[in-house]
């Protein structure tokens, strides 16, 4: 009989790895996070194999009690993770084969290709769970500061120029749209997750008579009528790593959305708007300027943000020009995965953290609210509804603008004169174009910021985040 080497895979090797082959090639140090995952596959396998007839059933509870051990101490952090056993797989196995003989049939029908496949669907299933959940969370503190701030206005910007006047809550709706938009993407990743490989094996399954859906089912790959999903093609199911970008590419999107807030935040809090004040739990000062309150908590999400691209990137290359199927390479595919999850669930925290302590500042809103120019287009709606040609209308409305400008006035300075020299089409009343809240009630269709409508995407938003 062939000695038994110290790794699984020993029977044909007479020399084990060096000892920088085992640095290099450990996984463990990372993946030792799939424990639970790799402990339910196990159990559904053995479950599988009992009901088969590869195992018995007094060795199938034999295995479960090991393994519900070998969790028990993994969750007490009591487990003893050995880098010389390379990665979680084999350091649960050989764990639980020292204290159950009968774990040694374990692997039958299996290979730590399907294996960690599994498991990592399992893992981002739960992953996208819990960003979901973190994404909801920075919904309803964005939710509260609107609520909080009903009644605010501010300028919208393009270009980072003024351009019309909108709620402050209509701004802040913006976002939530946003990160709606990322939870759903979230949902479809786990509804991609949810395809059970165990049974592939190593790339062509197994010869043993075995029940892929019963393990599926076990494990809760299943639809919503409750039957099994297990995937299709065996040599797809232990290469695939569609799943592992799809979710990347969720965490960086969610993060292009998450620094796009910062940037406004980050300009708001600065003295050149004022709009708000940032809460001093997130954010630090100078080590060298006593009057610096930095704005870090909201330049470390932007950052956050291009770690997310990189990882989703490093996927991307990792993947590409692969031959089917499993390469050792795809090692390498879970660093990325786990850090776009940390960062993306982190920065959530941190984005909703700071959006809750923030406060706004009323009197610097509605005095930059104020400024006439933003009812340029208002005016111009004016002579339209005197049914001026919009073209012509802009026309006037740049000559009157160029006019205020030219006397140092604002707009709605000048006289009722001047601007009938401008277009005859103006009548006295063309001054009322800059009431703003009159202004603000004309803008009444879906999407749009006035007051009615931002009042119903309360209701909407009130709703959807419960
Ligand atoms: N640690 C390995 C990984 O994450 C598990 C799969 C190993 N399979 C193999 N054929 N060496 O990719």
């Amino acid at each position: 009989m062939a000695k038994q080497a110290q790794a699984t895979w020993g029977g044909r090797f007479s020399a084990g790895p060096a000892g920088l082959m085992l640095r290099f090639s450990e996984s463990v140090s990372f993946d030792h996070r799939l424990a639970p995952f790799d402990i339910a596959g196990s159990k559904a396998h053995s479950a599988m194999l009992a009901k088969v007839g590869l195992i018995s059933r007094k060795e199938r509870d034999a295995i479960h009690r090991g393994l519900d051990g070998i969790l028990r101490e993994v969750r007490a952090g009591k487990f003893k993770w050995q880098t010389e056993l390379e990665d979680v797989h084999m350091n649960i196995e050989q764990a639980l084969t020292k204290r159950v003989p009968a774990a040694a049939k374990l692997h039958t029908a299996r290979s730590r290709n399907d294996q960690v496949a599994t498991d990592m669907r399992l893992y981002l299933k739960a992953a996208c769970a819990e960003i979901g959940a973190n994404l909801a969370a920075a919904q309803r503190a964005i939710l509260k500061v609107a609520v909080k701030n009903g009644a605010v206005l501010i300028p919208g910007y393009t270009h980072l120029q003024r351009a019309q006047p909108v709620f402050l809550a209509h701004h802040l709706f913006a976002y939530l749209e946003m990160l709606q938009r990322d939870a759903k993407r979230f949902a479809t990743v786990a509804d991609h997750a949810n395809w059970c490989p165990l049974g592939s094996g190593a790339i062509a399954g197994t010869t043993l008579r075995i029940d892929r859906e019963f393990a599926a089912e076990a494990l809760g790959f299943v639809d919503t009528a409750g039957r099994p999903r297990v995937t299709q093609n065996s040599m797809d199911a232990v290469s695939d790593r569609d799943l592992y970008v799809e979710f990347a590419s969720a965490c960086a999107l969610t993060g292009v959305h998450f620094s796009r807030m910062a940037e406004d935040l980050i300009l708001w809090a600065s003295q050149e708007f004022k709009f708000i004040e940032l809460p001093d739990a997130f954010c630090t000062g100078s080590s060298l300027m006593p009057q610096k309150k930095n704005p870090d908590s909201l330049e470390l999400l932007r950052g956050k943000a291009a770690r997310l691209q990189g990882n989703l990137h490093t996927l991307l290359v990792l993947v590409k020009g692969l031959p089917l199927t499993y390469n050792r390479d795809l090692q390498e595919d879970k660093p990325p995965v786990f850090d776009s999850h940390d960062q993306t669930a982190l920065c959530l925290q941190v984005l909703a953290g700071t959006i809750a302590g923030l406060t706004v500042h009323k009197k610097k809103c509605a005095a930059a609210v104020a400024d006439p120019a933003l009812l340029a287009t208002d005016l111009a709606d004016y002579l339209v509804r005197k049914h001026v040609p919009f073209r012509t209308a802009h026309h006037a409305v740049g000559a009157v603008v160029k006019l205020a400008e030219q006397k140092c006035v604002g707009l709605n300075q000048l006289s009722f004169a001047e601007v009938k020299q401008v277009h005859p089409a103006f009548g006295r009343d063309w001054v009322q174009s800059f009431d703003l809240s009159k202004a603000m009630a004309r803008r009444t269709g879906t999407g749009m910021p006035g007051p009615a409508q931002v009042a119903r995407q309360f209701k909407r938003w009130q709703k959807i985040l419960g």
